[in-house]
């Protein structure tokens, strides 16, 4: 079985939930000494977090783990999507400043943007990629919800404090980090990369 993987993002906030989801599985997640510029411009989430496995894997030559995230929110026709990260920047009635953080900015726009809006269903979706050089192993994982009127909270990161999972009645942001693991598209991608790892798939 294999026992290390390098991990192909340099964000703290994935490094921290990643590497608390492999605790367990006796597999060493390894963390890059520098990032690598890879231009996340796929049409889908997969394609982009191919395209950071492989970067990374060409510049270490180890198996790597990618991941590539969002939020998917139905009315709004699936933004942020894979724009997720930079949403803030986006042309849709105004560009929002970034004035504390970038998360904030996000945050800020999708407010502004389901403003009077019922409708508020939405989902993470989550693709993480192992790239072994030749080949690789994909998986998916969802978690749905929805898009809550204000922030709450202060765990996590990126769109946790505006998104309530189903079942809760508490932001993705309240959670701890274990349960929030336990439930998130994150953890439900990386746990299938995991089984199949092991052989369990
Ligand atoms: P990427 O996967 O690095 O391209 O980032 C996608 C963006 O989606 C992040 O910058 C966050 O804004 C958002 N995102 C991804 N995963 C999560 C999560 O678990 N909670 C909240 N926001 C997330």
């Amino acid at each position: 079985m294999i026992k290390r993987l390098l991990l192909a993002t340099t964000n703290k906030g994935k490094i921290r939930e990643i590497k608390e989801i492999f605790e367990a599985s006796g597999i060493e997640i390894l963390e890059p000494q520098r990032e690598i510029e890879v231009k996340e411009d796929g049409n889908s989430f997969l394609e982009n977090a191919y395209k950071k496995a492989r970067a990374y894997y060409e510049a270490y030559k180890m198996p790597t783990l990618a991941e590539d995230s969002g939020l998917v929110i139905e009315a709004l026709g699936g933004y942020p999507g894979v724009f997720s990260s930079r949403f803030y920047s986006l042309e849709m009635g105004g560009v929002e400043k970034v004035e504390n953080s970038k998360d904030q900015a996000n945050i800020k726009k999708v407010l502004r943007l389901m403003e009077g809006i019922e409708d508020r269903r939405a989902y993470f979706i989550t693709f993480a990629v192992v790239c072994f050089g030749e080949y690789g192993i994909w998986a998916e994982g969802r978690c749905e919800g929805i898009i809550l009127y204000e922030p709450m909270g202060k765990g996590g990161f990126g769109y946790d404090p505006i998104f309530q999972p189903l079942g809760y009645e508490k932001s993705m942001a309240q959670l701890t980090p274990q349960e929030k693991n336990l439930i998130s598209h994150r953890g439900k991608a990386i746990r299938r990369i995991i089984d199949f790892l092991k052989g369990g798939v």
